[in-house]
Protein backbone atom coordinates (compact mmCIF):
# COMPACT_ATOMS: atom_id res chain seq x y z
CA UNK A 1 0.00 0.00 0.00
CA UNK A 2 1.20 3.63 -0.78
CA UNK A 3 -0.33 5.83 1.53
CA UNK A 4 1.14 8.59 -1.24
CA UNK A 5 -1.99 7.30 -3.65
CA UNK A 6 -4.52 7.95 -1.16
CA UNK A 7 -5.73 11.23 -2.01
CA UNK A 8 -9.62 10.97 -2.31
CA UNK A 9 -12.66 9.72 -0.29
CA UNK A 10 -13.14 7.07 -2.63
CA UNK A 11 -9.04 5.76 -2.21
CA UNK A 12 -9.68 5.55 1.54
CA UNK A 13 -13.12 3.20 1.24
CA UNK A 14 -10.93 0.91 -1.27
CA UNK A 15 -7.81 1.30 1.22
CA UNK A 16 -10.39 0.06 3.38
CA UNK A 17 -11.84 -2.54 1.99
CA UNK A 18 -8.71 -4.04 0.11
CA UNK A 19 -7.35 -4.64 4.09
CA UNK A 20 -11.02 -5.33 6.15
CA UNK A 21 -12.92 -6.94 3.40
CA UNK A 22 -16.59 -6.86 2.60
CA UNK A 23 -19.19 -6.49 3.94
CA UNK A 24 -17.80 -3.14 6.11
CA UNK A 25 -20.15 -1.67 8.49
CA UNK A 26 -19.78 1.85 8.47
CA UNK A 27 -19.88 1.77 12.66
CA UNK A 28 -17.99 -0.71 14.28
CA UNK A 29 -19.44 -0.68 18.26
CA UNK A 30 -16.68 -1.22 20.37
CA UNK A 31 -14.19 -1.54 17.95
CA UNK A 32 -10.64 -2.74 19.10
CA UNK A 33 -7.68 -1.49 17.36
CA UNK A 34 -4.47 -3.22 17.86
CA UNK A 35 -1.26 -4.11 15.87
CA UNK A 36 0.69 -7.51 17.82
CA UNK A 37 3.30 -10.08 17.01
CA UNK A 38 2.65 -13.67 16.53
CA UNK A 39 5.47 -15.86 17.79
CA UNK A 40 4.48 -18.38 15.24
CA UNK A 41 2.44 -20.57 17.74
CA UNK A 42 -0.24 -18.62 18.02
CA UNK A 43 0.41 -16.13 20.94
CA UNK A 44 -0.38 -12.41 19.73
CA UNK A 45 2.32 -10.09 21.48
CA UNK A 46 1.13 -6.26 21.47
CA UNK A 47 4.20 -4.02 19.45
CA UNK A 48 5.30 -1.33 22.44
CA UNK A 49 5.30 1.58 20.20
CA UNK A 50 8.83 3.48 19.89
CA UNK A 51 11.62 3.77 17.95
CA UNK A 52 12.76 0.23 17.40
CA UNK A 53 9.10 -0.57 16.59
CA UNK A 54 8.47 -2.48 12.89
CA UNK A 55 6.54 0.20 10.79
CA UNK A 56 3.78 -0.60 8.06
CA UNK A 57 2.24 1.84 6.08
CA UNK A 58 -0.72 -0.39 6.05
CA UNK A 59 -0.79 -0.38 9.44
CA UNK A 60 -0.30 2.82 9.85
CA UNK A 61 -3.47 3.44 7.52
CA UNK A 62 -5.45 1.00 9.44
CA UNK A 63 -5.18 3.06 12.14
CA UNK A 64 -6.07 6.66 10.90
CA UNK A 65 -8.73 4.59 9.08
CA UNK A 66 -10.25 3.59 12.82
CA UNK A 67 -9.52 7.14 14.27
CA UNK A 68 -11.23 8.37 10.86
CA UNK A 69 -14.59 6.02 11.39
CA UNK A 70 -14.72 6.60 15.14
CA UNK A 71 -17.06 8.90 17.37
CA UNK A 72 -14.64 8.40 20.29
CA UNK A 73 -11.28 6.99 20.61
CA UNK A 74 -10.28 5.69 24.14
CA UNK A 75 -6.52 5.58 25.54
CA UNK A 76 -4.43 5.71 28.85
CA UNK A 77 -2.64 7.86 30.56
CA UNK A 78 0.41 5.11 30.45
CA UNK A 79 -0.16 5.39 26.46
CA UNK A 80 0.01 9.35 26.37
CA UNK A 81 2.94 9.39 28.83
CA UNK A 82 4.97 6.73 25.59
CA UNK A 83 3.91 8.71 23.02
CA UNK A 84 4.63 12.78 24.35
CA UNK A 85 3.33 13.80 20.39
CA UNK A 86 0.31 12.30 19.75
CA UNK A 87 -2.64 13.48 18.76
CA UNK A 88 -6.15 13.33 17.66
CA UNK A 89 -7.46 16.43 15.62
CA UNK A 90 -8.50 16.71 12.39
CA UNK A 91 -5.46 17.44 11.83
CA UNK A 92 -3.69 14.43 13.17
CA UNK A 93 -5.70 12.02 11.72
CA UNK A 94 -3.20 11.96 8.59
CA UNK A 95 0.07 12.54 9.67
CA UNK A 96 3.17 12.88 8.13
CA UNK A 97 3.32 9.85 5.16
CA UNK A 98 -0.57 10.12 4.96
CA UNK A 99 -2.66 13.25 3.44
CA UNK A 100 -5.20 14.66 6.47
CA UNK A 101 -7.92 15.53 3.55
CA UNK A 102 -8.73 12.38 2.23
CA UNK A 103 -9.57 10.98 5.71
CA UNK A 104 -10.96 14.11 6.87
CA UNK A 105 -13.69 14.17 3.61
CA UNK A 106 -14.24 10.17 3.87
CA UNK A 107 -15.45 10.91 7.74
CA UNK A 108 -17.53 13.79 6.58
CA UNK A 109 -19.07 12.78 3.42
CA UNK A 110 -19.05 9.01 3.64
CA UNK A 111 -19.59 8.49 6.99
CA UNK A 112 -21.25 12.02 8.13
CA UNK A 113 -19.26 12.94 11.14
CA UNK A 114 -18.73 16.11 10.91
CA UNK A 115 -16.98 16.95 14.52
CA UNK A 116 -13.52 15.18 15.37
CA UNK A 117 -13.36 11.98 17.68
CA UNK A 118 -13.79 12.24 21.48
CA UNK A 119 -11.26 10.99 23.47
CA UNK A 120 -10.96 9.52 26.72
CA UNK A 121 -8.34 8.77 28.55
CA UNK A 122 -8.20 6.24 31.33
CA UNK A 123 -5.48 7.52 34.11
CA UNK A 124 -5.12 7.31 38.05
CA UNK A 125 -4.06 10.43 37.76
CA UNK A 126 -0.18 10.94 36.09
CA UNK A 127 -1.09 12.54 33.28
CA UNK A 128 0.00 16.10 31.92
CA UNK A 129 -3.37 17.66 30.63
CA UNK A 130 -0.59 20.10 28.23
CA UNK A 131 -0.51 16.74 26.33
CA UNK A 132 -2.02 17.56 22.71
CA UNK A 133 -4.08 14.60 22.72
CA UNK A 134 -6.21 16.11 25.13
CA UNK A 135 -8.05 19.48 23.42
CA UNK A 136 -11.07 21.22 23.60
CA UNK A 137 -11.96 20.51 20.13
CA UNK A 138 -11.98 16.79 20.87
CA UNK A 139 -14.37 16.94 23.86
CA UNK A 140 -11.65 15.23 25.63
CA UNK A 141 -12.62 13.71 28.99
CA UNK A 142 -10.16 12.32 31.73
CA UNK A 143 -11.75 9.10 33.76
CA UNK A 144 -9.88 8.71 36.94
CA UNK A 145 -9.97 8.27 40.68
CA UNK A 146 -12.15 10.85 42.69
CA UNK A 147 -8.86 11.73 44.32
CA UNK A 148 -7.07 12.39 41.21
CA UNK A 149 -10.04 14.36 39.39
CA UNK A 150 -10.51 16.55 42.96
CA UNK A 151 -6.94 17.62 41.68
CA UNK A 152 -7.51 17.87 38.11
CA UNK A 153 -10.61 19.54 37.63
CA UNK A 154 -9.98 23.55 37.88
CA UNK A 155 -7.04 22.79 35.67
CA UNK A 156 -9.13 21.29 33.40
CA UNK A 157 -12.24 23.12 33.23
CA UNK A 158 -9.95 26.38 31.88
CA UNK A 159 -8.95 23.76 29.01
CA UNK A 160 -12.58 22.37 27.86
CA UNK A 161 -11.66 18.94 29.36
CA UNK A 162 -13.86 17.35 31.02
CA UNK A 163 -12.90 15.08 33.93
CA UNK A 164 -14.82 12.32 35.42
CA UNK A 165 -13.73 11.07 38.81
CA UNK A 166 -14.69 7.45 39.85
CA UNK A 167 -14.14 5.57 43.46
CA UNK A 168 -13.21 2.50 41.25
CA UNK A 169 -12.63 3.91 37.54
CA UNK A 170 -12.62 0.83 35.04
CA UNK A 171 -12.39 0.31 31.43
CA UNK A 172 -15.39 -1.10 31.14
CA UNK A 173 -17.13 1.43 32.83
CA UNK A 174 -15.52 4.40 30.67
CA UNK A 175 -16.89 2.09 27.30
CA UNK A 176 -20.19 1.79 28.77
CA UNK A 177 -20.32 5.99 29.76
CA UNK A 178 -19.24 6.49 25.81
CA UNK A 179 -22.06 4.45 24.64
CA UNK A 180 -24.12 5.86 26.59
CA UNK A 181 -23.23 9.56 25.38
CA UNK A 182 -24.59 8.03 22.21
CA UNK A 183 -21.19 7.01 20.18
CA UNK A 184 -21.63 4.01 17.61
CA UNK A 185 -18.10 3.52 17.10
CA UNK A 186 -15.79 3.46 20.14
CA UNK A 187 -11.94 3.06 19.05
CA UNK A 188 -10.05 1.12 21.96
CA UNK A 189 -6.19 2.22 21.20
CA UNK A 190 -5.21 1.24 25.15
CA UNK A 191 -2.74 -1.15 25.54
CA UNK A 192 -3.61 -5.01 26.68
CA UNK A 193 -3.97 -4.55 30.69
CA UNK A 194 -6.22 -2.92 30.41
CA UNK A 195 -7.90 -3.40 26.89
CA UNK A 196 -8.50 -7.32 27.77
CA UNK A 197 -11.34 -6.51 30.32
CA UNK A 198 -13.07 -5.71 27.49
CA UNK A 199 -13.36 -9.41 26.61
CA UNK A 200 -14.15 -10.48 30.26
CA UNK A 201 -17.53 -12.19 30.16
CA UNK A 202 -20.20 -10.47 28.90
CA UNK A 203 -18.10 -9.03 26.50
CA UNK A 204 -18.31 -5.56 25.66
CA UNK A 205 -16.11 -5.91 22.08
CA UNK A 206 -17.67 -6.02 18.99
CA UNK A 207 -15.18 -5.79 16.48
CA UNK A 208 -11.27 -6.34 16.15
CA UNK A 209 -9.30 -4.51 13.39
CA UNK A 210 -6.21 -7.12 14.85
CA UNK A 211 -2.67 -6.39 12.56
CA UNK A 212 -0.02 -9.06 12.71
CA UNK A 213 3.63 -8.70 12.07
CA UNK A 214 4.85 -12.16 11.11
CA UNK A 215 8.18 -11.92 10.90
CA UNK A 216 10.01 -14.71 12.61
CA UNK A 217 11.30 -12.00 15.82
CA UNK A 218 11.13 -8.46 17.04
CA UNK A 219 13.70 -5.97 17.61
CA UNK A 220 14.53 -5.84 21.84
CA UNK A 221 12.45 -4.37 24.24
CA UNK A 222 9.44 -3.94 21.42
CA UNK A 223 7.23 -7.20 22.64
CA UNK A 224 4.84 -5.83 24.65
CA UNK A 225 1.81 -7.34 26.90
CA UNK A 226 0.17 -10.51 25.00
CA UNK A 227 -3.60 -10.16 23.81
CA UNK A 228 -6.06 -13.06 23.31
CA UNK A 229 -4.24 -15.89 21.09
CA UNK A 230 -5.09 -17.16 17.44
CA UNK A 231 -7.03 -19.85 18.98
CA UNK A 232 -9.17 -17.78 21.94
CA UNK A 233 -9.79 -15.17 18.95
CA UNK A 234 -11.09 -17.68 16.73
CA UNK A 235 -12.96 -19.47 18.98
CA UNK A 236 -14.95 -15.94 20.02
CA UNK A 237 -15.74 -14.43 16.66
CA UNK A 238 -14.86 -17.24 14.04
CA UNK A 239 -12.20 -18.16 11.46
CA UNK A 240 -9.59 -15.42 11.10
CA UNK A 241 -9.32 -14.49 7.34
CA UNK A 242 -6.05 -12.30 6.42
CA UNK A 243 -4.81 -10.20 3.51
CA UNK A 244 -1.12 -10.46 3.99
CA UNK A 245 1.14 -7.24 2.76
CA UNK A 246 4.58 -7.73 2.27
CA UNK A 247 6.57 -4.36 3.85
CA UNK A 248 10.50 -4.23 3.55
CA UNK A 249 10.61 -5.24 7.04
CA UNK A 250 8.21 -8.66 6.08
CA UNK A 251 5.25 -10.01 6.13
CA UNK A 252 2.37 -8.06 7.75
CA UNK A 253 -1.62 -9.40 7.93
CA UNK A 254 -4.71 -7.64 8.27
CA UNK A 255 -8.15 -9.04 9.68
CA UNK A 256 -11.22 -7.96 11.03
CA UNK A 257 -13.66 -10.23 13.30
CA UNK A 258 -17.02 -9.02 14.60
CA UNK A 259 -19.61 -10.21 17.01
CA UNK A 260 -22.39 -10.07 14.36
CA UNK A 261 -22.09 -11.89 11.15
N1 LIG B 1 0.58 -2.20 19.23
C1 LIG B 1 -0.55 -1.70 19.69
O1 LIG B 1 -1.61 -1.83 19.08
C2 LIG B 1 -0.55 -0.96 20.99
C3 LIG B 1 -1.72 -0.36 21.44
C4 LIG B 1 -1.70 0.27 22.67
C5 LIG B 1 -0.56 0.29 23.43
N2 LIG B 1 0.56 -0.30 22.95
C6 LIG B 1 1.76 -0.37 23.77
O2 LIG B 1 1.39 -1.07 24.97
C7 LIG B 1 2.05 -0.50 26.08
C8 LIG B 1 0.99 -0.03 27.06
O3 LIG B 1 0.11 -1.09 27.32
P1 LIG B 1 -0.18 -1.56 28.81
O4 LIG B 1 -1.06 -2.75 28.69
O5 LIG B 1 1.11 -1.67 29.56
O6 LIG B 1 -0.94 -0.32 29.44
P2 LIG B 1 -2.39 0.29 29.13
O7 LIG B 1 -3.43 -0.74 29.28
O8 LIG B 1 -2.38 1.08 27.87
O9 LIG B 1 -2.50 1.39 30.26
C9 LIG B 1 -2.34 1.10 31.63
C10 LIG B 1 -2.69 2.40 32.30
O10 LIG B 1 -4.12 2.57 32.31
C11 LIG B 1 -4.47 3.33 33.45
N3 LIG B 1 -5.33 2.50 34.28
C12 LIG B 1 -5.34 1.15 34.36
N4 LIG B 1 -6.29 0.73 35.23
C13 LIG B 1 -6.87 1.86 35.70
C14 LIG B 1 -7.90 2.10 36.62
N5 LIG B 1 -8.56 1.09 37.25
N6 LIG B 1 -8.25 3.37 36.89
C15 LIG B 1 -7.64 4.39 36.27
N7 LIG B 1 -6.63 4.23 35.37
C16 LIG B 1 -6.27 2.98 35.10
C17 LIG B 1 -3.19 3.68 34.18
O11 LIG B 1 -2.77 4.90 33.63
P3 LIG B 1 -1.87 5.94 34.46
O12 LIG B 1 -0.51 5.30 34.52
O13 LIG B 1 -1.91 7.20 33.67
O14 LIG B 1 -2.49 6.07 35.81
C18 LIG B 1 -2.27 2.53 33.74
O15 LIG B 1 -0.90 2.86 33.85
C19 LIG B 1 2.90 0.63 25.55
O16 LIG B 1 4.21 0.13 25.36
C20 LIG B 1 2.28 0.96 24.20
O17 LIG B 1 3.23 1.45 23.28
C21 LIG B 1 0.58 -0.93 21.76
Amino acid sequence: MRLTAIRTPSDVDHAARALFGEPLPATGGVSHVTAVWDDGAGKLYTLKIGEATPKSEADWFALHWSRARADAIVNTGKVLRSEPRLTYGFEGLGGRELDAAPMVAYRRERLGLMEPPRVLILTRGALSLDHPALSRDNRAIVWTTAEAAADMQGEARARGIEVIGSEAPTMRGAVAHLRGLGCRTISIEAGPSTSLSLYDPPTMVDELLLTVYEAPSLPDGVRGGAILSRTDLEARFGPLSFVRVQEPNGPWAFARVNTTP
